[in-house]
């Protein structure tokens, strides 16, 4: 889905792209990782209490914070970048560019807390590696959970270095 020809191509059609292909995957992953941890729990507490207990909570953390960003991208940063990026086209001046720079700088952050959040999953699962007892629920919860790190950074780097970075210039342009 993401060609080479990623930094080329339209802001507005970047932003819709990560909507639907990233932002709608994590809101269905998500709960089910949740559920799925849940049980794992429930089964394996008595042998694995150190590396299970924790996980659920984390999850839930982890999918908070991850909505309320979408939802933010969704409603205020991508509709400003999209601001911009006609302006820009027009060779018009932006209302609010400031304050368009001042959002996505803060979403940056957010990034980084998300990022902290998965660095925190991988150093409670030894790196998503099942302990040799586990059954095939355990090791598929470590499995989607690993994807779901990798689509979580993959989705932060195009954020990051395709759409904010420029929207940034954008919103800099005199
Ligand atoms: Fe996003
Ligand atoms: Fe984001």
């Amino acid at each position: 889905m993401f060609g080479t020809d990623w930094n080329n191509k339209p802001l507005s059609e970047l932003t819709a792209r990560i909507v639907i292909a990233h932002h709608g995957r994590f809101r269905v992953e998500l709960p089910a990782l949740q559920g799925a941890a849940r049980e794992v729990y429930a089964c394996h507490r008595q042998r694995d209490f150190a590396r299970l207990a924790p996980l659920p909570g984390l999850l839930f953390r982890l999918g908070d914070e991850l909505e309320r960003h979408m939802r933010r991208e969704e409603l205020t940063i991508f509709p400003a970048i999209t601001a911009l990026e006609r302006a820009a086209e027009r060779e018009e001046p932006v209302v609010g560019n400031r304050c368009a720079g001042s959002l996505i700088s803060a979403t940056l952050s957010e990034h980084d807390d998300i990022l902290d959040l998965l660095a925190e999953a991988r150093q409670m699962t030894g790196n998503y590696e099942p302990p040799p007892n586990a059954d095939q629920p355990y090791r598929v919860l470590l499995h989607r959970f690993e994807a779901l790190d990798r689509d979580l950074n993959l989705h932060i780097v195009l954020e990051n270095d395709s759409i904010f970075s420029r929207a940034l210039s954008l919103a800099r342009r005199r």
